[in-house]
């Protein structure tokens, strides 16, 4: 069995000099994200942030990509200033949160880029004991929905899928970064968590008016192509409880922040 613990390899972890990072391209709540001088990344973890966490986004990560998803390629972990970084390829282009909000891509091409997405990776078959188990349930969709065939389906799930985690280069092509939540769990919650995040982004202060007015449908939209691309029921959607309604925005009880 692999275990996502430090191994004897990845205990000796090569020290990157901070004179070899560049300026900073991104940021998330887990990390800061440098290009370096060799045209790659440094995705820089918190302090707090364990190598077994670390060694576990790498792996899941890599395995994603072996089986074929358009996941990052990340090429080693390094340790600097006291914390862990993985290096990978530098994506080109945008994510596509920040070409919607330009008007780079339509709605419809966010969408289908997250469906997509969604579909191959819930496709890939990486084995148990490498990926593990996702989010818990409770804290993906909080109280069980009414039809309990959406709870039978399982799959492996990316665990964050949002618009920031997915970029878009020049030539249309769609990358899917940070791996950091993947493991089995129902294809429902990864829905969820999807179309979650789909509403953060279009609820956010920097969107613009146009795609605000429209996002509850948006929402909605994503949460049907979602549903039948990945051959969840469609018709048990209008039981789900009013917690799940593209029109709220209110959290499930029990959803820790
Ligand atoms: N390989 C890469 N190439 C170019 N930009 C990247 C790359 N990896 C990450 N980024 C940029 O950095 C941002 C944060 O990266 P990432 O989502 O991996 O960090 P995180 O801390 O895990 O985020 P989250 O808040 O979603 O947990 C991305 O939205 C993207 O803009
Ligand atoms: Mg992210």
């Amino acid at each position: 069995m692999i275990q996502h613990v430090a191994t004897n390899e990845r205990t000796v972890l090569r020290t990157l000099a901070v004179t070899e990072l560049g300026p900073r391209i991104g940021r998330g709540l887990r990390s800061e994200v440098h290009a370096l001088c060799d045209g790659r990344v440094a995705k820089i973890f918190r302090r707090s942030r364990k190598l077994r966490r670390v060694a576990r986004e790498f792996d899941v990560t890599r395995a994603a990509r072996a089986a074929g998803a358009a996941a990052w390629r990340v090429d080693e972990i390094v340790r600097l200033d006291g914390r862990l970084a993985i290096i990978g390829e530098r994506v080109a282009g945008e994510t596509y949160a920040d070409a919607l909000r330009a008007g780079r891509v339509s709605a419809r091409q966010a969408l289908e880029a997250l469906v997509v997405a969604q579909r191959t990776i819930a496709g890939l078959s990486i084995p148990m004991e490498l990926a593990g188990i996702g989010r818990p349930l409770s804290r993906t969709i909080g109280p069980s929905p009414v039809d309990p065939r959406l709870m039978a389906r399982r799959a492996f799930s990316h665990g964050d899928l949002s618009l920031e985690n997915l970029m878009i280069d020049a030539a249309g092509r769609t990358t899917i970064l940070d791996w950091g939540s993947a493991g089995y769990g129902p294809l429902l919650a990864d829905v969820t968590v999807a179309n979650r995040a789909l509403r953060r982004t279009l609820f956010q202060r920097s969107t613009p008016l146009r795609l605000r007015v429209t996002a509850p449908a948006i929402i909605l939209a994503h949460r049907c192509l979602a549903f039948r691309a990945l051959g969840l029921p469609i018709t048990s959607f209008v039981l789900l409880s009013p917690a799940w309604s593209p029109l709220t925005r209110r959290r499930p009880a029990g959803l820790s922040a």
